[in-house]
C-alpha cells in the first residue's frame, strides 16, 4: 500500500497502459481518476477498476477540459497528489507526406496536453502546499529518431526535455517530474502501428509487431503490466530525490 490515501488523475486511462496503470495504483491505495476523452470508455474501465476508480470527461488538448478535470478531482478527493500525463496519439508517415493535420494533432495531444495539464495539476499542488509527483509517459521514440516516424518521435522527445525544464524548476515545491520511457507494448495502440507499418513498409499484418517484439533484448514486447512498477515508484516517497529524470521500461531496448 505505498500510496494508501493518494488522489491520482491518470489521462487517457480508458484502455491501455493508463487502465494498468490505474488498476496498480488502486492496489497500492490510490483513489484514481481515469481521465479521458472517450468518457463512454473511462466509465467502462472505472466500474470495472471498482471502489477506488472514477471516470472523468478530459480532453489534454482542451484548456478548460483540463482545468475541469483538476478541480472534480481537487473537489472529489481534497486534492491531487499524482499525475500520470499518459494520453497520446501516434501516426506514422514517410517525410513526404506528412500532413499539417496530423502534425497539429499530435503536438496538441502529446505536447501542448503534457505540458498543461502538468501546469494545472501543479498549480493545485502549490496551492495545497503539500508538494506532488508527476509523471508523463515518454517513449524509445523521445531517444532517437525513425524514419517513418519524424512527428511523433519529436512530441516525445518534446516530453523528455519538458520532464527536465519542468522538473528542475516544481522541486521547490516539493513536486517531482520524471518520465517513463517504454519500448513496445502490446495492446490496441500498437495494433494501429503495426497497421500503419504495414501499409508504409507492404507488410503482412501483425508482421511488425512480430519482429519488433523479436528484437527487444528480453524477448518479446511489453505488457502494460510491465510497466506498472516503475510508474508506482516514481509516485511513491521512495521517489522524493528523483528529480527530472526519464527512466526506461523497454527490456533493454534503449540505454541512456
Ligand atoms: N504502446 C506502446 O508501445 C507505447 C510505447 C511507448 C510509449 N507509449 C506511450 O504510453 C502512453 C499510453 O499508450 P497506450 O499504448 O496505452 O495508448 P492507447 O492508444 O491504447 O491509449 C491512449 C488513450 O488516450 C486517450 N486519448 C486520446 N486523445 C485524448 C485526449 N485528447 N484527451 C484525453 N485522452 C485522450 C484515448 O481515448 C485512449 O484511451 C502514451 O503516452 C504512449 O505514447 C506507448
Amino acid at each position: 500500500m505505498r500510496l494508501r490515501g493518494k488522489s491520482a488523475l491518470i489521462t487517457g486511462a480508458a484502455r491501455g497502459i493508463g487502465k494498468a496503470f490505474a488498476e496498480a495504483y488502486i492496489k497500492e491505495g490510490a483513489r484514481v481518476a481515469i481521465g479521458d476523452i472517450n468518457l463512454e470508455a473511462a466509465t467502462r474501465t472505472a466500474d470495472e477498476l471498482g471502489e477506488g476508480a472514477y471516470a472523468v470527461k478530459l480532453d489534454v488538448t482542451d484548456q478548460d477540459s483540463i482545468e475541469a478535470a483538476v478541480k472534480t478531482v481537487d473537489e472529489r478527493t481534497g486534492g491531487i497528489d499524482i499525475l500520470i500525463n499518459n494520453a497520446a496519439l501516434f501516426d506514422a508517415a514517410p517525410t513526404m507526406e506528412i500532413s499539417r493535420a496530423s502534425y497539429e494533432k499530435l503536438y496538441a495531444v502529446n505536447v501542448f496536453g503534457t505540458l498543461f495539464t502538468l501546469q494545472a495539476a501543479a498549480r493545485s499542488m502549490i496551492a495545497r502546499g503539500k508538494g506532488g509527483k508527476i509523471i508523463n509517459m515518454a517513449s524509445q521514440a523521445g531517444r532517437r529518431g525513425e524514419p517513418l516516424v519524424a512527428v511523433y518521435c519529436s512530441t516525445k522527445a518534446a516530453v523528455i526535455s519538458i520532464t527536465q525544464s519542468t522538473g528542475l524548476d516544481l522541486i521547490k515545491h516539493k513536486i517531482n517530474v520524471n518520465a517513463i520511457a517504454p519500448g513496445v507494448v502490446d495492446g490496441e495502440h500498437w495494433d494501429g502501428v503495426d497497421a500503419l507499418f504495414a501499409k508504409y513498409e507492404n507488410r503482412k499484418p501483425g508482421e511488425k509487431k512480430k519482429l519488433v517484439g523479436e528484437a527487444v533484448p528480453y524477448g518479446r514486447m511489453a505488457t502494460p503490466a510491465d510497466l506498472t512498477g516503475m510508474a508506482i515508484f516514481l509516485a511513491s516517497a521512495e521517489a522524493d530525490y528523483i528529480v527530472a529524470q526519464t527512466y526506461n521500461v523497454d527490456g533493454g531496448n534503449w540505454m541512456s
